[in-house]
């Protein structure tokens, strides 16, 4: 766990820690793939995402990002190791019980959007909520809430190949969010956008984040990384080769500003 921000003993870092909530948490994690090479993908990761991070993974093609972030979403098991999302020890679940836990606890935004091209934008974003039997109601209201806060409320009737790379992306992040996830994944979701376009995704999750949503984000653009994301976490031949945190996430700040009401000095 990075120090720079807490740790330590004092009991003003005890209790600053104490209000922060761990989502995820993977001990000693490694993947080799199946006919794959001899290497490990993941190769011995241990780390921690609190409630709230806003999190980038970075690294070189091949260091192991995508197989990270799948082994978090549960489209992917560990060969060694435990993944815990919630409490949820991913790896020891059956396909069932996987698909339940990503349909209620996970949203994943793809590079290349992933969307149902014979169906509207509104009905692309119904999706999960209908696998994941939410009343309809209640799903049209949040598919309506979302339309409107991602600025898509003129194209919902829409079918994506209408639709720019940047709106089809905005649609994706509806979808995601369509089942209220605790964290939401994302690997390369600017990838496929022009800078302009990439910039407005990242400052739709930006917004997002403010609000609480944890975000675990993969992306191989060091500048929207730094401008953008709370922490940077760095991958090597599949191992952490950094962790910063970058500036305080809205849980840290939350902390901060009880400890300022109660008068204590920062440390
Ligand atoms: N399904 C698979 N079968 C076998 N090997 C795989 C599979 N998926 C990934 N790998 C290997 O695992 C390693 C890590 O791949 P991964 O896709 O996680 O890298 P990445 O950091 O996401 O790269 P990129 O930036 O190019 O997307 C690579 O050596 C890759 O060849
Ligand atoms: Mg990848």
């Amino acid at each position: 766990m990075d120090r720079r921000l807490g740790g330590g003993n004092s009991s003003r870092t005890k209790e600053r820690w104490s209000v922060m909530t761990v989502l995820v948490e993977l001990t000693e994690v490694r993947k080799l793939y199946n006919g794959g090479s001899p290497q490990a993908a993941v190769d011995g990761v241990t780390l921690t995402v609190q409630q709230g991070e806003f999190t980038a993974v970075m690294g070189p093609s091949g260091s192991g990002k995508s197989t990270l972030l799948n082994l978090i979403a549960g489209l992917d098991r560990p060969s060694q190791g435990r993944v815990l999302v919630d409490g949820v020890d991913v790896g020891s679940l059956n396909e069932t019980e996987l698909a339940r836990f990503r349909r209620t606890r996970i949203g994943f935004i793809f590079q290349f959007f992933n969307l149902l091209n014979n169906l509207t934008v509104l009905d692309n974003i119904l999706i999960p909520a209908q696998l994941a039997a939410v009343s309809p109601a209640v799903a049209r209201d949040r598919a309506t809430d979302l339309i409107n806060e991602l600025g898509l409320a003129e194209k919902q009737r829409l079918f994506p190949g209408r639709l720019s790379g940047g709106e089809r992306q905005r649609v994706a992040i509806a979808r995601a969010l369509i089942n209220q996830p605790l964290l939401l994944l994302a690997d390369e979701p600017t990838g496929a956008l022009d800078s302009r376009a990439g910039e407005q995704v990242m400052g739709r999750l930006t917004e997002l984040n403010r609000r609480g949503q944890t975000i675990l984000l993969v992306t191989h653009d060091a500048k929207l990384a730094a401008a953008y994301a709370s922490r940077v976490i760095t991958l090597s031949d599949g191992r952490v080769a950094d962790d910063s945190r970058l500036k305080a996430s809205p849980e840290v700040a939350a902390s901060d500003i009880v400890r300022l009401r109660s008068g204590e000095a920062a440390p």
